[in-house]
């Protein structure tokens, strides 16, 4: 049974009251509900974690290795300028999808980049909560051809 870490950053514990025209009115808790039902269907476990902060995402990006398999990734505004996480990632041994769940392509010229992306395996953007499942979904059959 496969284990993925998935991270979500800053500003996502604000899911349910933040910019709801963009990120919707559910909430983070029940994302994790989401992912946790996907998790038990594909026969896998996902440790869902948040942080507001850009040294601790990188902490455990650092020990994921000891404990995960893969990682999903939503680096919130930390993608569009952070290195350290970007450096992070790239020493990282296991698969990480990048996920959003707005179309960062879409919006904002400053979040049409990511400095993420390059060190990612892929990057899933504009799909939501579904985003999250589809990301653990890859990860299981991108594990089973490694
Ligand atoms: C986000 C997109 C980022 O630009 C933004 O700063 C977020 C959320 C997303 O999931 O769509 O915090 O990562």
């Amino acid at each position: 049974m496969h284990r993925y870490l998935v991270i979500n950053g800053p500003n996502l514990n604000a899911l349910g009251r933040r910019d709801p025209a963009i990120y919707g009115h559910r909430t983070l808790e029940d994302l994790v509900a989401m992912i946790q039902k996907v998790a038990a269907e594909l026969g896998c476990s996902a440790e869902c974690r948040q942080s507001n902060h850009e040294g601790e995402i990188i902490d455990w990006i650092q020990a994921s290795a000891a404990a995960f398999d893969g990682i999903v990734l939503n680096p919130g505004a930390y993608s569009h300028y952070s290195y350290a996480i970007r450096d992070a990632v790239a020493d990282c041994p296991l698969p990480v999808i990048e996920v959003h769940l707005s179309n960062i392509h879409a919006r904002e010229a400053f979040r049409n980049r990511s400095v993420i992306a390059p060190v990612a395996v892929g990057q899933i953007a504009g799909l939501g909560f579904e985003g999250y499942g589809l990301a653990l979904r890859y990860l299981e059959s991108y594990l089973s051809k490694a």
